[in-house]
């Protein structure tokens, strides 16, 4: 009888766990990128981070999050919501107490992720951003896997993506485009120009294949023309400087420099060594160093009355701005001023990327020296002949600052505001 209702009870017990189990499931784990990140972006990160810290708290850095705040104790203890000040302050009684200070309070969905994550550990995590790349998994036979039916149209592994998010969609694909257009299509795709009349004649009599009219079209002088656009965009590319009248200068050089760059399909490596250390390498061809213009791009005001080192040290701001716009996809300007609110980098940060730049001597001035001097073939050739006649005759090293001169509007090897420095004594001099 006894053992009869003790066999009853654990049925019951493991009915209830399943039943229990079946509803609710074990317990997700909550993700800090997805499902807490954004909450205190929201509503908490302007009051609780890069420049404000209410109540010596900040929500910025894992280490910050998790110090003891102005109170002496941390505001969160992971492991454990009820004893975390930071989720008593959301449900607050007392309005000067309840977060977030004097704006709607969260939502119970958004409470209870914040007590689950505290309660699973507290957990940080880095954005997905800042993570190493990785490849995504393609079945090994992508061209027919899942792909519902339109085995024909997949030709490239990024098809496969594309067909489960329709799939996923439930949309289906256009159907197959008409050749002539496709040639059409892709032209203006690679160079910005529909297909030359040959191209189109060559195409339509099957005398090219598809791919044979794509390589046409990369190996034409317009590819690089057309997608140099993007990039001297990122330059801050423009052949004026910026400020006040926005009067020229010179800069094309360095645009042509990029298009040969996209037609001979330079390296991206070597493509950005050779535009943020160009002049740093090695005996740097004239080439190497056009491309360094990229950071000659800033803009520069040369009314009267400005300051020199005012606008250089707004030029040398900007280079470390585009560079990890460029290249980081990240907005660094905004560290300038305090941590970024949003990223993981410090001031401190910003200052020592500055270092790098901050040794540079334009300023500015009307001339914008130093400068690179082009010559025409023939004069190139009369260079090369002084050079190798101050080589033999007075050494290299008369034969390097020879060629130097010839090289740079400004062959001084001092800034030319020490120089001005020294003429400013003059009382009311100005320059
Ligand atoms: C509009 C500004 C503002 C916003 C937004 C805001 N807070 Fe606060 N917070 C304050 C101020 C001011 C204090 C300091 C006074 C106090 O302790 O109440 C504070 C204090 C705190 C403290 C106490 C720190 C301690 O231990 O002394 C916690 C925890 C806190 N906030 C969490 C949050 C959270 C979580 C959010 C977002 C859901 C948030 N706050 C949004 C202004 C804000
Ligand atoms: C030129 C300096 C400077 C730059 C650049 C700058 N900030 Fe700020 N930022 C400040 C100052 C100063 C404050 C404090 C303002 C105050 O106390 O009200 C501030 C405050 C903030 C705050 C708290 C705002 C609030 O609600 O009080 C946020 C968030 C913020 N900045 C984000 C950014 C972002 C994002 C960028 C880049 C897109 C950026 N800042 C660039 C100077 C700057």
């Amino acid at each position: 009888m006894f053992t009869n209702r003790l066999a009853l009870l654990f049925s019951v017990l493991i009915g209830l766990t399943l039943i229990g189990f079946y509803f609710f499931g074990p317990e997700k784990e909550v993700d800090f990128n997805t499902d807490i990140k954004p909450i205190l972006n929201k509503h908490c990160i302007s009051c609780h981070g890069g420049v404000k810290k209410n109540g010596g708290f900040s929500l910025l850095f894992e280490e910050e999050a998790l110090a003891a705040t102005e109170s002496g104790h941390p505001a969160i203890v992971p492991g454990s919501a009820s004893a975390s000040e930071l989720i008593k302050r959301l449900t607050h009684s007392d309005p000067e107490l309840r977060m977030p200070y004097q704006r709607a309070q969260l939502s119970e969905e958004e409470i209870d992720l914040l007590k689950k994550w505290i309660d699973q550990g507290a957990k940080w995590g880095k954005h997905w951003a800042y993570e190493p790349v990785k490849a995504p998994e393609l079945p090994s036979n992508f061209s027919t896997a899942g792909l519902g039916g339109n085995e024909a149209q997949a030709q490239a592994p990024i098809d496969f993506f594309v067909q489960e998010q329709l799939t996923a969609q439930g949309l289906s694909p256009a159907p197959k485009e008409d050749p002539m257009r496709l040639l059409r299509r892709v032209a203006l795709d690679i160079t910005g120009l529909p297909p030359t009349e040959a191209l189109a004649r060559d195409f339509s009599a099957g005398k090219i294949t598809y791919e044979q009219a794509v390589d046409q079209l990369l190996n034409s002088e317009a590819y690089g023309e057309k997608w140099a656009t993007w990039w001297l965009d990122l330059a801050r590319y423009a052949d004026t400087k910026g400020y006040e009248r926005d009067v020229s200068r010179t800069f094309w050089p360095y645009r042509d420099w990029v298009i040969r760059s996209f037609n001979a399909d330079k390296p991206f490596d070597q493509f950005t060594i050779e535009q943020l250390a160009g002049d740093l390498l090695p005996d740097p061809t004239q080439d190497q160093l056009t491309a360094t213009a990229f950071h000659r791009n800033t803009m520069n005001n040369d009314e009267g009355g400005t300051e020199d080192e005012e606008f250089r040290v707004a030029a040398v701001l900007d280079r470390v701005n585009t560079t990890f716009e460029v290249w980081q996809s990240t907005t660094m300007a905004c560290v300038q001023c305090h941590s970024h609110p949003y990223d993981p980098i410090r001031h401190e940060e910003y200052y020592q990327s500055l270092a790098f730049f901050n040794n540079t001597r334009d300023e500015d001035t009307h001339d914008e020296e130093p400068k690179l001097r082009f010559y025409e073939a023939e004069d190139q050739a009369k260079v090369e002949q002084i050079v190798n006649w101050a080589r033999q005759n007075e050494g290299n090293v008369s034969a390097k600052q020879r060629d130097n001169f010839l090289k740079f509007y400004e062959p001084k090897y001092a800034a030319h505001l020490i120089l001005r420095t020294e003429i400013c004594r003059a009382p009311r001099h100005r320059l």
